[in-house]
Parts: C-alpha cells; structure tokens; sequence
C-alpha cells in the first residue's frame, strides 16, 4: 500500500524513525553505564541523547500519523496492528520526557526510577519497532509493489459526498485491461477495475482481515488479496480462492460520456 507522506514515492515515516530508536536507547543505555561504573559525567551524554531522542521522535511521528489515517486500510488486522504501534510508541515517548524530570542536574545522577523509566521505554520502543515491521514486511503498509501493467496508483475522491445512489467517479480512458483504481465514496472504499469484458466495481476490503485489494493484482476478472493471496471474481464479488470465505461486495458501473458512474445501494 502506498505510502501517503512520501517523497517522490519513498515513505518518510520509516525513514525518520531510525534516529529517536538510537538516540533513546542510547540514553537509557548511558544512564544504565553510569549507573554500574558511577560515571556521572555518562548522565549528561544521556541528558543530551534523551532530547534529541523526544524531538526527533516527535518529527517523525507526523508522517506516521498521516499514514496510520490515510495508507492503512480501515477495519483491517493491520489498522489495529497500527493502533498498537502508536500506543506503544507514546507511551514509550511519555516515559523518556517524565525521566527528564527524574534528573537533578547536568551532571548528577539521574533517580533509579528514572533509569527505569528509560528501560522500560527501551523495551515498550523495540516492541513498536517489531509490529512496524510486521506492518512493513508483511501488510506492506508504505510498499509501493505495483505488478507490471499495473499501471499508476490511483486513488479517486466522488466530487459527491452522498453514501448512496449514482457518482462520478472519475474518467473512464485513464485504465487499461487488468488495472484498477481506488474510489473513496462517503466511507466506502470501492475498486474500480478493468477488465477484458467492460468495467466493474467491489468492495475494497478483503472479506478475510480487511486487506487492500486495489494494492492486489487484477489478472483475468480476478483480484488478488496482496496480504494472504485470497482471490475474487471482481464482477460476481465470488471467492475463487481462500482463505476469505465470504464473497466481497459489487456494485453496477457503466461508462457515459467519457466518465465513470457507480451506483451505491
Ligand atoms: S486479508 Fe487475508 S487474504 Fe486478504
């Protein structure tokens, strides 16, 4: 799924979240140092590595927060795999800022309860890092891996705003065979697709966990969930192939004038 805060298509938020990862488990690593060899110059270096780690943090948190509305599919194993990613990175970001407070000055030693704050942070940091990778590496949240012919991504807005009836959605010449487009109507998220026999539209989310089926692969009236390999007859909405078990959702089209109607029940 592509990415919403990119730079010419390179997701930000993976890019940013390396320096906040070192730079706060470097401070509860120094605090911990100094702890052991009562080194109390090490708090200071920890002090400076704690800063840097909120505010880099807190930067790289905007494009995370863009994609986590806008490039997660909602009602999806990945969206609440997200909700516990951003939970986890929070409460991890409020328990470095309140070990600030912990510290008496520069070059004191900072309390034990806020060494094991950080500690505790460290360890809540590496589980958010864990499930952003799982959101990575297998719901390909921020993974542009478009099939070849697939043409551009393409995400259409109904200039409606209505839930139900006849909308526009968009130019009927900019698809080809085998491609298809993404349409947000009202809070309906609907593939508008190609195929050989005329147009067709269904339901985004894979009846299986809710993965993104205009990010699949469309091959002969057939889509394919990227996330477990599901497929779907993209006209009748039937299942070809599991694990979904429950057909997905169609909807009439028809082509006028050089633009695309979709009719919602
Ligand atoms: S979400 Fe599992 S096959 Fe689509």
């Amino acid at each position: 799924m592509r990415s919403t805060a990119h730079l010419h298509g390179h997701p930000i938020h993976p890019t940013l979240i390396p320096f906040p990862f070192a730079y706060l488990l470097g401070s509860a690593g120094m605090n911990l140092l100094a702890s052991a060899t009562g080194r109390t110059r090490l708090h200071r270096t920890a002090s400076h590595l704690n800063a840097m780690g909120l505010a880099s943090g807190l930067l790289a948190a905007v494009p995370g927060i863009v994609d986590y509305l806008f490039a997660v599919p909602p009602k999806s194993s990945a969206h609440d795999r997200a909700t516990r990613h951003a939970v986890a990175n929070v409460t991890a970001l409020s328990l470095f800022a309140a070990a600030r407070t912990g510290r008496r000055g520069p070059d004191a030693p900072a309390s034990a309860w806020a060494v094991a704050a950080e500690v505790c942070g460290a360890g809540l940091l590496g589980y958010a890092g864990w499930l952003g990778g799982t959101l990575v590496y297998r719901n390909q949240i921020g993974v542009d891996h478009r099939y070849a012919n697939a043409g551009k991504w393409q995400v259409e807005r109904a200039a409606s705003s209505i839930e139900t009836g006849t909308v526009d959605v968009g130019p009927s010449d900019g698809l080809e065979v085998d491609q298809m487009r993404l349409v947000h109507v009202g809070d309906r998220r609907i593939v508008v697709a190609r195929t050989a026999d005329g147009w067709a539209a269904c339901d985004d989310r894979c009846t299986h966990k809710g993965g993104p089926l205009s990010d699949g692969a469309l091959v002969a009236g057939r889509v394919q969930c990227p996330w477990h390999g599901s497929q779907f007859d993209v006209t009748s909405g039937a299942v070809v192939r599991g694990p979904a078990e429950a057909a997905i959702a169609t909807y009439p089209i028809a082509a006028r004038d050089g633009r695309l109607y979709l009719t919602v029940p």
